[in-house]
């Protein structure tokens, strides 16, 4: 492949966006489109040529499975079977949440290619709130499969030109719907069943979701991963979404040890000086995530294009401020760690 286009998905042309993308997708291409966690590499999920080559423009790993994305909740049946054990639990779930960014682990109908769910009993799947996506996915008429659209490892694009600096050459066509508005993958969970009570969901990856919010549904803890075991969603690998910049998450100001002559770049919460953090150094540039009034979901949805920016501007190293672990903190405070992880 050589050529990547973008497509306008505005108001005035989303029609001709949502039919140049479909016919692609029914002709066992692979496509991006925009959602509102992050931009996906979408191809019919129950095609597995189509997703051969989300696995290879990505230079995705083989075990690393796909989400799998339903029109609508009617839908979840073509892709999983759920045990009656939890067919109330789902349905709650699914009604409070769906569509939007919470990721079900269920186990796999048959007619999802193994490929997909890299050989595993189970799929995960979500029903995204992106009106164009959502406009794909019903036209298209069957389930999509779609990883973030970047390359396996690096920072998960959240516009277009974030998904042409990934995937240039190796996509024919992104549909451009604007800047997301989540801004960090799903929440992945799974239910385990508790007799007489309401169920464990099992927390596999933090997300716009959070726990508080979950909570109404069941009982949530952490995923143990024993040493050695295969990784349950390898997204969760340590280090993930990596700008090519090392990344220095710090607790502390004062364990801030800068090398003479290295150029360092501060990922602020607030920008202001409320953790002594931007006054502590003469930094190469500072950028705030939430500037001035510090909201969490404001800084979620600038995360990874502040990661993205710091990650361009040729320094030696980024220096990010910890945010507070509560709501989405814990999510953005997991994509940091993961991003400071060096392999
Ligand atoms: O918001 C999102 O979830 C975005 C948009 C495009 O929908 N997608 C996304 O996909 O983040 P990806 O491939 O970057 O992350 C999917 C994660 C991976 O960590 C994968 O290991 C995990 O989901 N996963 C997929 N199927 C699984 C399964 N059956 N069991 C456990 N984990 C699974
Ligand atoms: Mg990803």
């Amino acid at each position: 492949m050589s050529e990547t286009r973008i497509i306008q998905a505005t108001d005035d042309d989303m029609k001709e966006a949502i039919r140049e993308a479909t016919s692609l997708l029914r002709a066992g291409e692979i496509v991006a489109l925009p959602t509102e966690t992050v931009y996906g590499l979408a191809a019919d999920a129950f095609n597995a040529d189509a997703v051969t080559k989300v696995f290879a423009a990505k230079e995705r790993p083989s075990f690393d499975p796909l989400i799998v994305h339903v029109a609508s909740r009617g839908d979840l049946k073509r892709v999983a079977v759920v045990p009656d054990e939890i067919a109330e639990d789902v349905n709650r779930l699914t009604e409070a949440f769906w569509p939007g960014p919470l990721t079900l682990i269920l186990p796999k109908h048959p007619d999802v290619p193994d490929l997909v769910t890299s050989g595993l009993p189970t799929v995960a799947v979500r029903q995204s709130a992106h009106p164009v996506f959502r406009a794909i996915n019903k036209e298209l008429g069957q389930p999509i499969a779609a990883p973030s659209a970047n390359r396996f490892g690096r920072i998960s694009p959240t516009s277009a030109s974030a998904v042409m600096k990934e995937l240039e050459g190796r996509v024919p066509l992104i549909v451009d719907g604007g800047a997301c508005t989540e801004g960090l993958e799903s929440t992945i969970i799974s239910i385990e069943p508790r007799e007489g009570k309401k169920p464990v969901l099992r927390l596999h990856r933090a997300g716009p979701v959070t726990k508080e919010q979950l909570q109404a549904f069941g009982k949530v803890e952490k995923l143990k991963e024993k040493p050695g075991d295969a990784p349950h969603a390898p997204g969760q690998l340590p280090s993930h979404y990596a700008p090519h910049t090392p990344l220095i998450l710090l607790s502390d100001p004062s364990d801030f040890r800068p090398e003479p002559g290295k150029r360092y770049g501060l990922m602020s919460y607030r920008g202001e000086d409320d953790g002594r953090y931007v006054t502590m150094h003469s930094w190469e540039c500072v950028e705030a995530l939430s500037p001035g009034s510090g909201k969490l979901a404001e800084a979620a949805i600038r995360l990874f294009y502040i990661m993205r920016s710091l990650d361009e501007a040729g320094l030696d190293a980024i220096v990010a401020e910890p945010v507070s672990e509560t709501g989405l903190g814990v999510a953005i405070m997991d994509r940091l760690r993961r991003a400071s992880v060096r392999e």
